[in-house]
């Protein structure tokens, strides 16, 4: 059952400054990795929050691990609200990043209407897009409205069915090339984070020099800012072959949130994700 924070939680809590773009910001300039996880609900939220996560995703993951699709593209705008309004009551310190769905931000107009819906609705802090170069209009109308966005490189599993599956991206020169350039062209846009998916760690290791914001990596090697994962990934419950990146923090933990702590201090001290976790 989830309970509302106790006054000594909350005290503790209080005790420790909320995450914003600035502090991941500054932990790039200092070297320091940063951890983000997803989460759907408030006692995973809570747990997150309280065991050092510095970012959480209310993921469109949620359409495979929660509704059980095959593909996030049936995910929509109210069902990331309904699951970004329980998550942010879990949350007291984390940054909280909302995903917009399959083609909630297919113009301009669009995607600031999702994102002003996910900030004044939904607690966000910031609202994730799937773009390459082509998303630079929306990211810079956004931008410039004062709205942060992450922008999701690489793997973009709402465009699975144009990328022909789940397919490692960036593999050679020229694909390589595009990727460094979209990151570049999105940074100088108003992203101000770029998150890199299923990459090859000597491109992810380019692209997050090559930017000034962090990079946060999942399957990109450890030379990315942060590191994300799919919470039920990490914990082991999420049925099926675990995907190569990914670590059962589980295994060993006596409880979710020693997991949890392990994958912090993992992603913190260089140890996750190893080279067996990268292409
Ligand atoms: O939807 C999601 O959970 C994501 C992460 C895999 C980064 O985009």
């Amino acid at each position: 059952m989830y309970t509302q924070p106790s006054k000594a939680d909350a005290k503790a809590t209080t005790d420790r400054k909320p995450v914003t773009v600035a502090t991941l910001a500054r932990m790039k300039q200092q070297g320091e990795k940063f951890a983000a996880l997803t989460a759907y609900d408030a006692s995973f939220a809570a747990l997150l929050d309280h065991n050092g996560v510095e970012v959480i995703l209310v993921g469109d993951s949620l359409g495979m691990v929660i509704q059980g699709h095959p593909t996030t593209l049936p995910v929509t705008v109210d069902d990331i609200l309904y699951h970004g309004r329980a998550v942010a009551r879990g949350i007291s310190r984390a940054l909280l990043m909302l995903d917009m769905p399959f083609m909630s931000y297919a113009t301009p107009e669009r995607a600031l209407d999702t994102a002003q819906r996910f900030m004044q609705e939904g607690g966000a802090q910031m609202v994730k897009l799937e773009g390459a170069g082509n998303q630079r209009e929306v990211v810079e109308y956004l931008a410039a409205r004062g709205i942060p966005v992450c922008a999701h490189l690489g793997l973009r599993p709402q465009s699975v069915h144009k990328l022909g599956g789940f397919k490692v991206q960036g593999k050679d020169a020229e694909t390589a090339r595009e990727m460094l350039e979209d990151a570049q062209t999105l940074e100088a846009a108003g992203a101000d984070i770029i998150l890199l998916e299923a990459v090859p760690a000597a491109l992810a290791r380019e692209i997050t020099q090559a930017v000034a914001v962090p990079v946060i990596g999942i399957g990109a090697g450890g030379d990315c800012d942060g590191q994300i994962l799919v919470t039920y990934d990490m914990l082991d419950i999420t049925p099926g072959r675990r995907p190569k990146f990914v670590r059962n923090f589980m295994d060993g933990a006596a409880s979710p949130a020693e997991a949890v702590q392990r994958f912090v201090r993992a992603v913190k001290d260089k140890s996750f994700p190893g080279p067996e976790h990268g292409f």
